[in-house]
């Protein structure tokens, strides 16, 4: 069969992959990342509302009305920037559309992406659908820190049309300090590129880190391409709510893409989750709250085993170094995991462009009994050592 040049190269999801072997071996699934628990339930409850009484059909392609305006006022109490909801922004199927429309909207086939290593996987693709390559800079383990000279060196290459950055980062859990980003930003604006910013993590954050929106630095409003998403704020991965906020400009772009890649997001889902959006601040404390202890539990325990790991300044991965076990595969470690110990992990090297093979990745988006079941799963983990 002839099938397309552009997604040959495409391999199966490794996260994905440790779900199923995490399947077939009845692990605790740690792997893919996503909460075991609830919605709120004023948003469970308003979409049974909806499904009575509607919308069903086609909402306005870049978003409901009531969406966006709510939206709007969402963004602007948490970082203060003013956004238009008729021309700044597209509610979108998820963060994934979100991303994949703003890369088609700017990129050309040969233009360059700069993108952190270690990175969320799905970035690998949307390089390759909007037909960018892209130029990895490593943030260096343990710290996750970046050198500026590196990232200039990738910013200054011709050709460089936008870098991507993942704030909070999944998987290495660092929250970028201000400085951090003003040294991205000054490159940014000396070398005329955008900043693709994938914020799903905003509000999943642990004390004293804050979270600073790229876009509200001094001439990074204009340049930011803010991605964003309602799967982890409020535990929905699977209602598919995303968007991206930009200036006007790139919206009218992105608007006409995601007009063709998917029409728009689910209507109903829009509408009862426009009271998700309306939650006053006790909300945000109350989910940083849940977070923080989810994060002792599961940190606390780790420790007690005796692994070594990054303790997340935000969003909910640990990585776990797995030196000590003498294994030169962590994909092969992955497996015994789930096999021999009963917990499912993925293999931190499926993040990293580097040679990197001594770490796995945990989440711990989970319900306390999950994470207790996990842990004493864990305590066996010494059988492994080679
Ligand atoms: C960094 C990052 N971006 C995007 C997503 C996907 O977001 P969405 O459900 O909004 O498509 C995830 C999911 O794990 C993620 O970790």
């Amino acid at each position: 069969m002839r099938l397309s040049k552009r997604t040959e190269v495409f391999t199966d999801s490794v996260i994905r992959r440790m779900t199923r072997v995490s399947d077939e071996y009845e692990a605790v699934n740690l792997s893919q990342g996503f909460p075991d628990f609830a919605p709120p339930k004023e948003m469970t409850d308003r979409l049974a509302q909806v499904a009575a009484e509607g919308p069903h059909q086609y909402a306005l392609t870049w978003g409901a009305q009531n969406f966006r305006e709510a939206l709007a006022k969402k963004q602007e109490h948490f970082s203060g920037m003013k956004v238009d909801p008729e021309t700044e922004i597209v509610v979108t199927c998820g963060s994934t559309e979100a991303m994949m429309a703003a890369m088609m909207s700017v990129c050309n086939p040969g233009d360059k992406v700069v993108v952190f290593s270690p990175f969320y996987e799905n970035y690998g693709a949307d390089a390759i659908l909007s037909g960018a390559d892209p130029i990895y800079v490593p943030l260096k383990p343990p710290a996750f820190t970046f050198d500026a000279n590196e990232l200039e060196e990738a910013m200054k290459q011709p050709g460089v049309k936008a870098m991507i950055l993942c704030n909070p980062s999944n998987p290495c859990g660092r929250v970028f300090t201000r400085e951090e980003l003003s040294v991205i930003a000054d490159l940014a604006i000396r070398y005329d590129v955008f900043v693709i910013t994938d914020e799903v993590y905003e509000h999943i954050l642990y004390k004293p880190y804050e979270h600073v929106y790229m876009a509200t630095l001094p001439g990074m409003r204009e340049r930011t391409i803010m991605c964003n998403s309602l799967s982890k704020t409020y535990s929905i991965t699977g209602w598919r709510l995303g968007y991206v906020i930009a200036c006007p400009e790139v919206i009218d772009r992105v608007k006409k893409v995601h007009d063709f890649l998917t029409v728009g997001a689910a209507a109903p889902l829009m509408e009862a989750a426009v009271v998700g959006l309306q939650f006053g601040d006790s909300y945000y404390e109350w989910l940083q709250d849940k977070y923080t202890h989810m994060r002792e539990l599961f940190t606390g325990g780790l420790e007690n085993i005796g692994l070594s790991f990054t303790k997340p300044q935000g969003a909910y991965y640990v990585l776990v170094d797995i030196r000590e076990f003498g294994y030169v595969d962590d994909e092969e470690f992955c497996v015994d995991l789930a096999k021999e110990v009963g917990v499912g992990a993925v293999p931190g090297s499926s993040f990293f462009r580097e040679d990197v093979n001594h770490l796995i990745r945990l989440h711990f988006a989970k319900q306390d009994q999950t994470l207790t079941e996990a842990l004493d799963r864990l305590s066996g983990i010494w059988k492994l050592r080679k």
